[in-house]
């Protein structure tokens, strides 16, 4: 997996390295292991539940301090935790002290760059201190963004607990194909990418007093985009509060670019962390997480684990594995929760992170790095960094798109250690060697702008009047290259004139949140009178891959059922397909059937209602089928379709 450090004449430089190794790492060679744990707890054989062979051996070479306390006590429990009032627990947020200056600098600036660690309030807290100062009278909105769909909806379901509101009255969410907000929404959370699309109707943002640009530091390509925006907007709207939340980094940048605003720095509150790496490198990283989870879990005291991979499938695979080996070691072991976590798994399975640790149990979550920054989960205290994320490139000559497993950047592994130091003092285990982190890790990850296929936003901006885009004021400009290129397709498109000026047909394109070639094939369709075919088609193929589930187990069985739905034309057809059979073959498990006293569900028999976002709310049909069943006020079926048995 990491090709041997190589010298420039080609070969290994294993003496620097050695000699390297020696002078960084020989103060603290920490065995953490069998023999380490068997002599802290003599009365526990270890070595049954893990032969010693097994083991990774890791050393330690470094604590992580900054602004760094003590630990006190250790973890607070999770009883005292959940008696501690919803009030108190706000008040404990290391921003709460700092509301009387932050709402003045509010009033003084009309930029504010806040800088704080990640968990310290920015995200909720900071929008209500705004809302409680007046920022929302008169129906005026907040808007905050965030780079991740799952981080939208959970911060926004929070704010509204603490709110003592129902989520999508004062505060909602807007994300891709889901709107949860009303006309009395003054707290909006939304995707970044949504509030670009805002741009499209309301061009000066009227409607918001305050915008909050959160998660900075992602730098996806949507925040690059509003950064240029709203800098522009806010010449002429000097009413316009604009606010870019940070974790620790870059944010001397973030001054920078927006004329030397003021940056607003929320001192941490971090314990310290340990860090370990790996002796060696570790051949298969989805192997050495789940050994040292299993390692964490037999030799170390009380406290959570969070482990970062790159992606669903990985993550499911690693949840299988855990599974199975907790299974076989069976009561040797403690109880040991496995709980997933990415941008694609349901609502209600997101929700049960955030659920309190049960008394003498250890919950692991498998996450990819949205537990970086965006979603804080308490009671971390051990996290397992493999050093891999999965990036989006793009090579502007082949015009190849291509996602990734890379190495991460050093600036993501500090960030993913420092959530093991939220709640007491913590350890970090990189499985990867201290020298791979110091001589093979890029400083910070290259801001997606500067790595993606430009057509989308390059349309967006031409419907909003941005013809110049050579001249728009990026923070890091995309590659002139990947421009032009986007250009060029947009104008084979149809979207651009030969003068690079938006077409009828361009304007039209811009509506849809797609691809521009997806936005085109829809519009086409129209005049093929195919356009009920197509529209399916495109939303089929806007899940990514979701429709088919691979398991391991089962992969004869998939392939057959996959194939069944073959037909000839190739795989567009398929999924139309698919759709107007698959969605009763697969989801013949969530069909419910109108009673006199409502819907029950047939398998469980339970009282169900539709959810009031739902096309059908106001129908009423024998049989339904729902793509999920979520808990909020009541038992709510979200995306309904009607039965193929329905009216029969
Ligand atoms: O934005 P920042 O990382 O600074 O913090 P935040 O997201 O506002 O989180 C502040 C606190 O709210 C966290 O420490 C959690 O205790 C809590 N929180 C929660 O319980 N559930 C969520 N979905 C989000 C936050
Ligand atoms: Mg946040």
């Amino acid at each position: 997996r990491y090709v041997e450090p190589t010298g420039e004449d080609g070969a290994a430089p294993r003496d620097e390295q050695r000699r390297w190794e020696e002078e960084h790492m020989g103060a603290a060679k920490l065995r953490f292991g069998a023999k380490d744990s068997l002599q802290r707890n003599p009365q526990r054989e270890y070595d049954l539940v893990l032969p010693e062979d097994d083991m990774i051996e890791f050393v330690s070479s470094v604590t992580m301090r900054g602004n760094v306390m003590q630990s006190e006590g250790g973890v607070l429990s999770e009883a005292e935790r959940r008696k501690q009032s919803l009030a108190a627990v706000r008040e404990s947020l290391p921003v709460f002290p700092f509301k009387k200056e932050l709402v003045q600098a509010v009033a003084q600036h009309q930029v504010l760059i806040v800088e704080g660690e990640t968990g310290s309030g920015k995200t909720t807290q900071i929008p209500q201190y705004l809302r409680e100062a007046g920022y929302t009278k008169g129906g005026i909105k907040i808007g905050c963004t965030q780079p991740r769909r799952v981080a939208a909806m959970s911060v926004a379901a929070r704010v509204a607990v603490e709110m003592a509101v129902k989520l999508g009255s004062e505060v909602g969410y807007s994300i891709r194909f889901e709107d949860c907000t009303s006309e009395r929404t003054v707290i909006k959370y939304m995707t970044d990418g949504m509030l670009l699309r805002e741009f499209l109707s309301e061009p000066d943002l009227a409607s918001y007093s305050v915008i909050v640009i959160d998660e900075a530091h992602e730098r996806t390509i949507h925040t690059d985009v509003l950064f240029g925006l709203i800098k522009d907007i806010a010449r002429f709207r000097p009413d316009l509060k604009v606010l870019v939340a940070s974790a620790t980094l870059d944010t001397t940048k973030f001054s920078l670019y927006f004329d030397d605003a003021p940056i607003f720095r929320i001192p941490g509150r971090r314990f310290p962390v340990d860090i370990y790496y790996t002796k060696a490198p570790e051949a298969d990283y989805l192997d050495a997480c789940v050994v040292s989870v299993l390692q964490i879990h037999v030799t170390q005291p009380r406290g959570d684990i969070l482990v970062f991979l790159t992606g669903q499938e990985e993550i499911e695979a690693c949840c299988e594995m855990l599974q199975e080996k907790s299974r076989r070691l069976g009561s040797k072991i403690a109880e040991l929760i496995i709980l997933p976590i990415y941008a694609n798994l349901p609502s209600d399975m997101q929700a049960k992170i955030f659920e309190p640790t049960p008394p003498g149990a250890r919950k692991v979550i498998i996450a990819t790095n949205i537990a970086e920054t965006s979603l804080t989960i308490d009671g971390i205290i051990y996290v397992i960094d493999p050093g891999f994320c999965k990036q989006k490139s793009y090579n502007a000559r082949t015009g190849m798109e291509s996602l990734i497993v890379t190495p991460c950047s050093k600036a993501s592994a500090n960030q993913r250690a420092g959530r093991a130091g939220r709640v007491a003092a913590g350890k970090c285990f990189r499985l990867y060697t201290a020298w791979a982190y110091k001589h093979e890790m890029e400083e910070t990850t290259v801001p997606e702008i500067q790595r993606t296929n430009l057509g989308n936003v390059v349309l967006l901006l031409k419907s909003l009047g941005i013809n110049d885009l050579i001249h728009f004021d990026f923070m890091d400009p995309p590659p002139h290259e990947t421009l032009v290129l986007a250009l060029e397709q947009l104008y084979a498109l149809g979207a651009l004139n030969h003068l690079g000026e938006l077409t009828k047909m361009g304007r039209r394109m811009a509506e849809f949140p797609l691809d521009p070639m997806l936005s085109k094939m829809i519009l086409a369709s129209e005049r093929y009178k195919c356009s009920e075919e197509i529209l399916t088609i495109t939303a089929m193929l806007s899940v990514n891959n979701a429709i088919f589930y691979r398991p391991k187990d089962k992969v004869v069985h998939a392939d057959n059922a996959r194939i069944n739905f073959f037909l000839p034309g190739g795989d567009h057809i398929v999924l139309l397909n698919i759709y107007n059979q698959a969605v009763t073959a697969g989801f013949f498990y969530h069909t419910a059937k109108l009673t006199r006293s409502g819907y029950r569900s047939v398998k469980h028999q339970q009282t169900v209602h539709i959810h009031p976002n739902s096309s059908l709310f106001e129908e009423q049909h024998r049989y339904i089928i729902y793509h999920e069943l979520v808990f909020t006020t009541k038992e709510y079926m979200r995306q309904v379709c009607t039965h193929g048995r329905d009216g029969m």
